[in-house]
């Protein structure tokens, strides 16, 4: 089926029908580039997350997990280089309704494009191409505008803090902890999940761009020798996650970032990119060389040494590659990827082929009919094996079985199974104690013994 604008919003209206996101603080009228996610949103959410770092934590032994705080000494910011110009977008305002807009965007919808070009030129540009805001109005000089949330900490507010805007900063400062305590061989790498916040300008295209989110990320130590086969060793595992994903090969591409519109201290950098329906390819998740640049600059900073001393005393301070991932961007990657429309019994319907491992549920469980005791206690029984051993296992008894299957297709669920009257032994002796298992991509149907029912759904 092709996907474009129409999908987008197709799955947009899903997620909020059907409990996956909604918009923040809904009943005040929302608060902009906030989102909250429903009871199938935390599930799928929580299943990215498990299936990264088991992938990239657990199934590994060159790896150590860490959970930094949010609030961090605000010298750690300006040693990263957040309070300065580096952590700013260009901001300028319609001079009539004091709009806010991102200056590279109006610039990058007037066919310019602003990556890399210093406040002067942008001003440059806005002056020569005579650009208006969107309402048609004159625009302001662009300004500096740093994308930090900043907070006071302590009774006193005496203390200025900022909301972490990315979670690796967390990961440079306990670089020399976890060295310390866990005694790593080099190469070796520290990851970490969790929310980073980043004041936008202009949020946008529902989770892609907004002002509170989630992260993982790795920070991969290595000597500085060794940077080019670990970089390509971990661009091959972020193609593995990305299909783990079930993200399709022709929907993600790698951008390879030009020279000159790297980050300073960035000798290489691959942005991951996925088709966005009726947006097309933009960043998923991003992977850069950073060289040493941030452990020195901590090192000089803090007047802690960053230096790694191998069994042979030599000491150096380490090399970094980030793979750098957003949960929200990956979760919209693989409800976009798995919305489909087909045709069953001469209907259309809408499912998500979503892989078993990310879906909410990986398997409904219901009575043919609700009324009947014997059907419920047989179905109830089932459903209790079955939510032992998976977890995330749904009940579902309402409406008629077609329309419990039409619900389950919508959200992902892979099977169905029906307790009818041929499990309780009463139409025919052969098919006692066994269910209907109804295949969400195919619609089919087959007989399966409850005793093999964990084997075959495994
Ligand atoms: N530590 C490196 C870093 O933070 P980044 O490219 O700014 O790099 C990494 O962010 C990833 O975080 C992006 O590829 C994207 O998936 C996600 N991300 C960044 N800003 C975001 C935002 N405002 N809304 C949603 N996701 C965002």
């Amino acid at each position: 089926m092709e996907k474009n604008s129409d999908t987008m919003e197709k799955v947009v209206s899903l997620c909020k029908r059907r409990g996956f996101v909604f918009q923040g603080s809904e009943i005040y009228g929302g608060l902009k580039g906030t989102w909250d996610f429903g009871p199938l949103g935390v599930a799928l959410n929580n299943n990215i997350k498990r299936e990264w770092w088991k992938m990239f934590v657990d199934g590994r032994e060159d790896m150590y997990g860490l959970d930094a705080a949010i609030l961090m000494n605000e010298k750690v910011w300006e040693a990263s280089g957040h309070t300065g110009a580096g952590f700013c977008d260009p901001l300028v305002e319609d001079v009539e309704t004091g709009e806010r807009f991102r200056a590279d965007h109006l610039l990058k919808e007037a066919g310019v494009d602003a990556d890399g070009m210093t406040l002067e030129q942008i001003n440059q540009e806005i002056k020569e191409k005579e650009l208006k805001s969107p309402k048609g109005n004159s625009l302001s000089e662009a300004r500096q505008f740093n994308l930090m949330f900043e907070t006071q900490v302590g009774a006193q507010g005496d203390m200025k803090s900022y909301l972490r805007p990315e979670t690796a900063q967390g990961i440079f400062v306990n670089f020399k902890n976890v060295v310390d305590s866990m005694a790593p061989k080099i190469p070796f790498g520290i990851a970490q999940i969790g929310k980073a916040f980043r004041n936008e300008i202009a949020p946008r295209e529902f989770l892609f761009r907004v002002r509170e989110f989630e992260q993982m990320e790795i920070e991969y130590f290595v000597k500085e020798e060794q940077w080019e086969s670990e970089f390509e060793k971990l661009r091959q595992d972020i193609v593995k996650w990305h299909k783990h994903l079930g993200l399709s090969d022709e929907n993600i591409r790698e951008y390879e970032v030009p020279e000159n519109d790297l980050a300073h201290y960035s000798k290489r950098t691959i942005d991951f990119e996925y088709n966005y329906p009726g947006k097309g390819f933009d960043e998923l998740a991003g992977f850069a060389y950073r060289t040493d640049h941030d452990l020195k600059n901590h090192m000089d900073a803090s007047g802690t040494t960053m230096e790694y001393i191998e069994p042979d005393g030599s000491r150096f301070v380490p090399h970094v590659l980030e793979p750098s991932f957003g949960v929200g961007r990956a979760l919209t990657a693989v409800l976009c990827e798995a919305y489909t429309e087909d045709e069953m019994n001469g209907e259309v319907r809408t499912y998500l082929k979503l892989p078993k491992h990310l879906a909410p549920f990986r398997v409904a469980v219901s009575p043919l009919l609700k009324n009947k005791p014997e059907l419920v206690e047989k179905a109830r029984e089932v459903f209790k094996v079955l939510k032992t051993e998976f977890g995330n296992v749904a009940w579902d008894d309402n409406g008629n079985v077609g329309k419990r299957y039409r619900r389950q297709d919508e959200i992902g669920t892979p099977s169905c199974i029906v307790i009818d009257f041929e499990t309780l032994g009463q139409e025919a002796p052969e098919l006692a104690d066994t269910v209907t298992v109804r295949n969400r991509d195919t619609g089919e149907q087959e007989r399966v013994a409850i005793a093999d029912l964990i084997n075959y759904l495994r």
